[in-house]
């Protein structure tokens, strides 16, 4: 057949098959054209969930009348001048392709006036010819109306969802433009009413406004900045999650996108804390210099690639993880520490009396004030039951420090350790798992697995990434066999897999020697844990390592389900005096809750 090109009729339906999906997706154009306006208000009015019409009405620049029609022909811009533009694009739009797009395939009335002209001038066009032109009254700025979107293509429609499926999709996106522009007033109704308004006053409020109360309240700020990526916005609790990504929102450059190194770090961060399908909340606005950037991915613009993703891994990372910390350090109980308090106590006691003394050697006190060297001792890390012939490391490091600071005597250490003891008091353990505490006018429910579990997890995970993991050196090494993209793969890795403690080297031409094994992996079938590092399905290694990492610090925790004595309890209490209590366990079970007695009252109705 011979060659022909094609009229700009057909290609503009091709590619209005890119960038029109559906409603949203004109939603999306027509909104971004507002914005790069300069508009401070966009208001969006839809009918049947915009499949009948879609309006947007914006403040911005408005169009002269002599570009009027050109904005409607294909590759027609006012944002880019030449190629050499697409290296730094400071607008949303710069492809020239979303109006005649969306005119192809619709009807539109587009009504616009500058400020420099006296009137507004309007077009009408249907299926992207123009069928009417005239003069119009209206204040600076642009209002296109878009109705019977797909009238023409009818394929198109058939593969459209219900308008209930439909709204959603637009409400999703014009949540994601009021995030993405949180100076600008918006305001999204129906033919039913106001669905979403945001002020324009910020982010925050934009999140207030749209988010419910539960989200906000669990929300942190970011602000962080390292090699010139800027990131702000907000990151949920490491306790709170959502069951899908539909809350996880990225704005690069001002832009709603997509990116895999976004997401991997958002992941990473909260691997830790979150169980499987249990994804965080965050809106994150991250500004990067335009030319480490490009947006020209596809018609859409909703995937961005970066220059460096490893350098926007690590800033995104970062940001997220410290607020994360800081809140969790912030949450965690900790007990009044001696060394704080010790001068004021010293000044309160009276003389411990003798008899006194007989009662607290048998109260169920945090340190051991009597001699405990018969009394069979736990190691909450092991869950086995030990004889423990000294005192617990904490009671012998206070003492230690009370005597060198203080120079106190050992009864006067004595009595500085019971005075303190008694600022909170263990209550007994229920059902053999959870430990009841009363302290500083609080009472808390600890589930003694989940808190142990946690101490001991991130002990072995600073180990791990201060390098200090022992590795067990194998004395007869493993020969792993390797497909040659299998071995351009672990060529990648050799170094990344070297800092776990996997030590390969290669071997041949297809095969690579396993020299050395972490020993929290070495009851393992290390050569199938690299084949599946390998393979697609896998996360990265360092999520494997920590999956093993939260395994043996589960296994090695006391469990539930074990009674434990006065002593063992006051021991346990000994670990998390030390380390204060953590927040929850490393697959995101919560290892705490608190209760005030005010939270009594009102559940024995005692208030209202
Ligand atoms: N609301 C608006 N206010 C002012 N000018 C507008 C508005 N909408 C469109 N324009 C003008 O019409 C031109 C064409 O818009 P269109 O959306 O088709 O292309 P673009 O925004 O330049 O690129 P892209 O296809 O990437 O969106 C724009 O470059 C802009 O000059
Ligand atoms: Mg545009």
């Amino acid at each position: 057949m011979k060659i022909i090109k094609l009229d700009s009729s057909v290609y503009n339906k091709i590619s209005a098959g890119e960038v029109v999906e559906r409603p949203s997706s004109v939603v999306k154009e027509l909104v971004e054209n507002a914005i790069d306006a300069g508009a401070t208000a966009v208001e969006i009015s839809l009918v049947n969930a915009g499949l009948d019409e879609i309006k947007v009405l914006d403040n911005g620049s408005g169009i002269d009348e002599e570009d009027l029609k050109t904005a409607f022909l294909p590759h027609a811009t006012s944002k880019i001048r030449s190629a050499e533009d697409l290296n730094e694009i400071n607008t949303l739009g710069f492809r020239g392709e979303a109006l005649p797009s969306i005119a192809s395939v619709s009807m539109v009335e587009m009504r616009s006036k500058t400020q420099a002209s006296e009137m507004g001038h309007f077009l009408k066009l249907r299926a992207g010819s123009v069928t009417e032109e005239g003069v119009t009254a209206m204040n600076r700025g642009t209002e296109i109306t878009v109705s019977n979107l797909f009238f023409n293509t009818p394929a198109r429609l058939k593969f459209l969802k219900t308008p209930s499926g439909e709204l959603s999709e637009v409400k999703a996106c014009v949540m994601k433009l009021i995030f993405a522009n949180p100076r600008v007033a918006f305001r999204l109704s129906d033919e039913k009413g106001l669905i979403y308004s945001s002020d324009g006053k910020g982010l925050g409020e934009a999140i207030k406004g749209i988010f419910s109360e539960d989200i906000w309240q669990n929300l942190l700020p970011l602000d962080f900045e390292k090699s010139g990526i800027h990131v702000t916005g907000y990151a949920s609790r490491s306790t709170f999650f959502k069951m899908n990504r539909t809350y996880q929102i990225s704005v690069i450059n001002g832009r709603v996108s997509e990116n895999q190194s976004i997401t991997s770090a958002i992941s990473t961060v909260y691997q830790q804390y979150l169980m499987k399908r249990n994804y965080p909340v965050t809106v994150l606005n991250i500004t990067i210099a335009p030319s480490e950037l490009d947006v020209n991915v596809h018609p859409t613009k909703a995937e961005v690639r970066f220059s460096d993703g490893n350098k926007v891994f690590s800033a995104v990372y970062h940001a997220i993880k410290n607020a994360v910390e800081k809140d969790i350090e912030e949450r965690k109980i900790l007990f009044d520490t001696l060394q704080d308090d010790a001068e004021q106590v010293v000044e309160r006691i009276p003389p411990i009396t003798a008899e006194q003394d007989s009662f607290t050697a048998s109260n169920h006190l945090i340190f051991d004030s009597a001699p405990r060297k018969e009394i069979p001792s736990f190691d909450f890390f092991t869950s086995h039951t030990e004889e423990m012939h000294e005192e617990s490391e904490i009671t012998r490091s206070v003492k230690e420090h009370l005597k060198k600071k203080y120079s106190f005597s050992e009864s006067e250490v004595q009595q500085e350790m019971q005075e303190t003891a008694s600022l909170y008091r263990v209550i007994g353990q229920v059902f053999g798992t959870y430990l009841l505490l009363e302290y500083n006018e609080k009472f808390i429910i600890v589930d003694q697995h989940a808190a142990v579990e946690r101490l001991r997890y991130d002990k072995l995970l600073a180990a791990y990434e201060k390098g200090a993991i022992s590795v067990q050196p194998l004395l007869i090494p493993h020969v792993l066999e390797v497909t040659p993209s299998e071995y351009a793969i672990v060529e990648n890795k050799i170094d990344a897999l070297r800092s776990l403690g996997i030590e390969l080297v290669p071997f041949g031409a297809d095969s690579f020697k396993l020299q050395s094994v972490p020993d929290i992996l070495s009851d393992m079938d290390v050569s199938a844990l690299i084949k599946y590092i390998l393979s697609d399905r896998a996360e990265s290694e360092d999520t494997i390592i920590r999956e093993r990492l939260a395994y043996a610090a589960c296994r090695s925790s006391i469990k539930g389900n074990t009674y434990l004595t006065d002593d063992q309890i006051a021991e346990l209490m000994n670990v998390y005096f030390k380390q204060g209590l953590p927040v929850q366990c490393p697959h995101g079970r919560p290892a705490y809750y608190v209760y005030t007695k005010r939270d009594l009252e009102k559940l024995f109705k005692r208030i209202v």
